[in-house]
Formats: structure tokens, sequence, C-alpha cells
């Protein structure tokens, strides 16, 4: 691994879940532990980066040499993501962000009362696809984790949201693990890589953006 394979370059990332809350004890959310992010994040440093980390709801200590930015829900990561934006290099979103919200967070703990209730869900902003359509975006690199057909949707991904790079992985290989087993999608086609520790995964997906960046 070349230490300097990112000299100088500013790299802005999103990692973990978002909580989007209900009342002030409820809300919806996605798995994510953070570990794939915070590893990217400490490679990028390893490389050279400036890195600013916008991290959802994790128990994850900070890398070291890296400027974290907390937030709970998905507007939030947005608003933060879109105020760290200017001068970056590269964004990369690793966050499991939740694609919709409830339409209304009670103030209030909500009682329970009658046998069934109907939550209504706004879609969320998609704060990768919203970066990579601004007109002088960062070079963007996006996660897709899947259960199935990962070849399909993350090549789906790469070309919908209009992105250089797309990391997939599969849900029961990543989540939550130490390890993870990756295939990255560019343009110039499927590049798998072999299953290690999300450390190592990390620094071979520096080393491939960086050859991208050139
Ligand atoms: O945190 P770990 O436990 O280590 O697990 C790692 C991981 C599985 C969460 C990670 O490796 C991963 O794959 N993250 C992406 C999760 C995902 O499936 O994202 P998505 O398919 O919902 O979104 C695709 C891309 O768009 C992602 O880069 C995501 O960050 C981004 N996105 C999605 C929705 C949204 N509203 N805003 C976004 O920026």
């Amino acid at each position: 691994f070349q230490p300097k394979l990112l000299a100088g370059r500013r790299v802005l990332m999103t990692a973990g879940p978002t909580f989007e809350a209900l009342d002030p004890v409820r809300g919806l959310t996605n798995l994510s532990s953070g570990k794939m992010g915070f590893a990217l994040a400490r490679a990028c440093v390893q490389a050279g980066a400036h890195v600013t980390l916008v991290s959802g709801p994790v128990s994850l200590p900070t890398p070291q040499g890296v400027t974290r930015i907390d937030v709970q829900s998905a507007s939030q990561m947005h608003d933060a993501v879109f105020g760290a934006l200017p001068g970056q290099d590269v964004f990369i979103g690793v966050a499991a962000v939740a694609d919709y919200r409830p339409s209304q967070a009670a103030a209030d703990k909500i009682k329970k009362s009658a046998d069934t209730l109907t939550l209504e869900l706004l879609r969320n902003p998609d704060i990768l696809a919203a970066v990579a359509a601004q007109p002088d975006a960062p070079l963007c690199v996006g996660f897709a984790a899947e259960s199935r057909n990962l070849d399909g949707y993350a090549q789906g991904k790469l070309q919908a949201k209009k992105l250089q790079l797309v990391v997939g992985n599969l849900v029961q290989d990543s989540i939550g693990r130490d390890s993870n087993a990756v295939v990255l999608y560019d343009a110039a086609g499927r590049h798998p890589l072999p299953p290690a520790s999300k450390d190592d995964v990390a620094q071979r997906i520096v080393s491939h953006l960086a050859g991208l960046l050139k």
C-alpha cells in the first residue's frame, strides 16, 4: 500500500445508518455499524488525504486525523454534506441512509391505543445522487449493499446516479462484520476483490480510487 496515493486530496464521506425519529423514544433506522466507512476514512488518511466524515449514530471512535460531523437523520446528513462540499475532490457515500422518514415526528411519546397503527412515510433526499448532479461535482463513489443480484443492482446505481465507482457488497458478507467481500464497478467493468478485513478492503478501494483520479 503506497501511503501517498491521495496526498493533498480532500475527501468527504458518509458512514453509518441514519435514524428517522417517530417520537422522542422511537424511530426508523437501517442496519450499519459504521465499520466499513470508518475503515475507509482511516485508509484515506493513511493515503495522505484530508478527510471529513459525516457519520450517523454509531459507537466507533473517530479515526486519527479525521474531521467528524455527527448527525442523526438523512436530512441532517444531507445538510452536513452540502455544508462541507465546496472544495472536495472526492465524495464517498458509505452510509446506509433511510430512504423514507415518518411524515411527522411526535413531540410526545406515542401511546398505544388501537390494534393497528398506520405510518405515513416521506421520501428522503438522495444525498449521493444530489452531489453527483452538481455542475462541479467531485469524483463520486457509491456503495451498494444487496441481498441478491449484486451485479445488476450495483451497475444500475453506477449509471442511475452518474457515479465514477460503485463498491458492491452482499449484506450477509458486510453489515456489522469485521471483514468484507466486495466487487468494484466502474466504466471499465467489474473488478472483484478478495475477501479480507475491512481495513484491507478499504486500502484496495483507495488504490483503485487513486487510479481513477489521475
Ligand atoms: O457499516 P457496516 O456494518 O460496516 O456495513 C457496511 C455497509 C453494508 C453499510 C456498506 O458497505 C454499504 O454497502 N453501504 C451502502 C448501503 C446501501 O445499500 O446503500 P443504498 O443502496 O441504499 O444506496 C446506494 C448509495 O446511495 C450509497 O452510497 C448510499 O450511501 C447512497 N444514498 C442512498 C440513499 C440516500 N437517501 N442517500 C444516499 O446518499
